[in-house]
């Protein structure tokens, strides 16, 4: 089973990717995430990254292209959610390349549909735990930790992107705009596209996909 989230920023991407694999048993390939763990060697490379990923805009396709390759060919996996991937159409058109070399098919795409106001929101409030990943938002009452800025699993501060301020949201959002909205047409012209609607709750929008994905088994 391998299923693209496709999204603007904060709708919601990661906190359901987190429930869908641990549901479903899939891979989680996250880009964005794992270009934050690129960020944190602190070299030549880090330093470019971090300059393109504050400015809100795309990194290269070919480093997000080898990160792809790798992490598809060389792990021992069932299906594969895809977070923050593709999110242009070379991307979209590589990654089907990459599934004809490895015999395998693209079989849902979820596009979480969110107004721009509510994302904003999101991504103001959004807090991450450095150990287990787990998010959190500190101005949505259900999304808060138990203890404000802990953990509730590992009990260690909380922190906060670099990218989550309003200035680079909205050039995150431009792109998004230029470079990944068109997708939607893309995959709904294959006939494999369902919108979801995003503004709702977690739980509410988790359902929404179980709906969907369920219909696939
Ligand atoms: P990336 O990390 O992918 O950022 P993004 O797409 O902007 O998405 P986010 O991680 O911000 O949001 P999300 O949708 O995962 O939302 P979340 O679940 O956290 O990419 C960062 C950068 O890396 C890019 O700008 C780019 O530079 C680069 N990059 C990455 N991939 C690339 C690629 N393929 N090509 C080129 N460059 C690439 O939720 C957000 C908040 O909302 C949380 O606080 C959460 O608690 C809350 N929340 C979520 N859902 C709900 C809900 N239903 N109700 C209430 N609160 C909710």
């Amino acid at each position: 089973m391998n299923i693209i989230l496709l999204a603007p920023p904060a709708a919601g991407k990661g906190t359901q990717s987190s429930k869908i694999v641990s549901f479903y048993h899939l891979k989680h390939i996250s880009t964005g995430d794992l270009l934050r763990n690129c960020l944190k060697k602190n070299d030549d490379l880090a330093t470019s990254l971090r300059e393109v990923m504050n400015a809100g805009k795309l990194v290269s396709d070919e480093i997000i292209l080898k990160l792809i390759e790798n992490e598809l060919v060389d792990s021992d996996y069932e299906g594969v959610v895809l977070d923050g991937f593709p999110r242009n159409l070379t991307q979209a058109k590589k990654y089907e390349e990459l599934l004809n070399k490895l015999n395998q098919t693209l079989d849902l795409v979820l596009y979480l549909d969110t107004e721009k106001e509510v994302l904003e929101k999101r991504i103001v409030g959004r807090r991450t735990c450095s150990s287990c990943g787990k998010i959190y938002n500190v101005m949505i009452e259900e999304e808060k930790p138990k203890v404000e800025e802990l953990c509730d699993n590992c009990n260690i501060s909380l922190t906060h992107r670099e990218d989550d301020n309003s200035e680079t949201f909205t050039k995150r959002f431009e792109t998004y705009m230029k470079e990944t909205e068109p997708l939607i047409q893309f995959y709904e012209n294959k006939g494999i596209l369902k919108r979801i609607d995003a503004s709702l709750s977690t739980e509410e929008v988790f359902n929404l996909i179980r709906k969907e994905m369920d219909l696939l088994k």
